[in-house]
């Protein structure tokens, strides 16, 4: 199986992330590449069977959160046929970022079949709570 990992970040913590989830689906036999989102192009989708986008949580701390980048998510190729699977980062509350990243990414006519939160201070943890939970759903992809 083949796998996008789309990422956009400022601070690095959510491209971190990203090669984070590659590696622990290469364990899984998943041929998972990381790819900054200002880099992707049709191309970039076209011969995956999964594609994940992680972005950054952007809000007042606590109120007003949302995946950063909108623009960017808004300009991705059309997903349409595709499983997705999406993650934000964050560091104290994501509020809704993950269910309007969620969104984004069902706009651009893919199949969203999971999303995870991950926090900042437990990037190892949740990034394998993440894989772990995307197992089975890989085995139907
Ligand atoms: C302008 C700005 C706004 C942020 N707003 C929030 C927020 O509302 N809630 C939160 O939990 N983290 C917030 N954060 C923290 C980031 O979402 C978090 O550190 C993230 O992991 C950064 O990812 P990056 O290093 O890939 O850029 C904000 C960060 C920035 C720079």
């Amino acid at each position: 199986m083949r796998a996008v990992i789309i990422y956009n970040s400022l601070t690095g913590t959510t491209e971190k992330a990203a090669h984070r989830i590659a590696s622990e689906l290469k364990a899984l036999r998943v041929e998972a590449t990381p790819v900054p989102i200002a880099e992707v192009d049709e191309a970039t989708v076209a011969d995956v069977d999964l594609v994940i986008v992680g972005t950054w949580t952007d809000g007042i701390v606590i109120v007003g959160q949302k995946p950063a980048g909108k623009k960017k998510l808004r300009n991705l190729p059309s997903l349409a046929g595709k499983k997705a699977v999406v993650y934000c980062t964050y560091a104290v509350d994501p509020g809704h970022t993950l269910d309007k990243l969620v969104a984004e990414v069902a706009a651009k006519g893919a199949d969203v079949i999971g999303g995870f939160a991950i926090a900042r201070h437990d990037l190892v943890g949740d990034v394998a709570e993440f894989v772990d939970r995307l197992t089975p759903e890989l085995a139907g992809a």
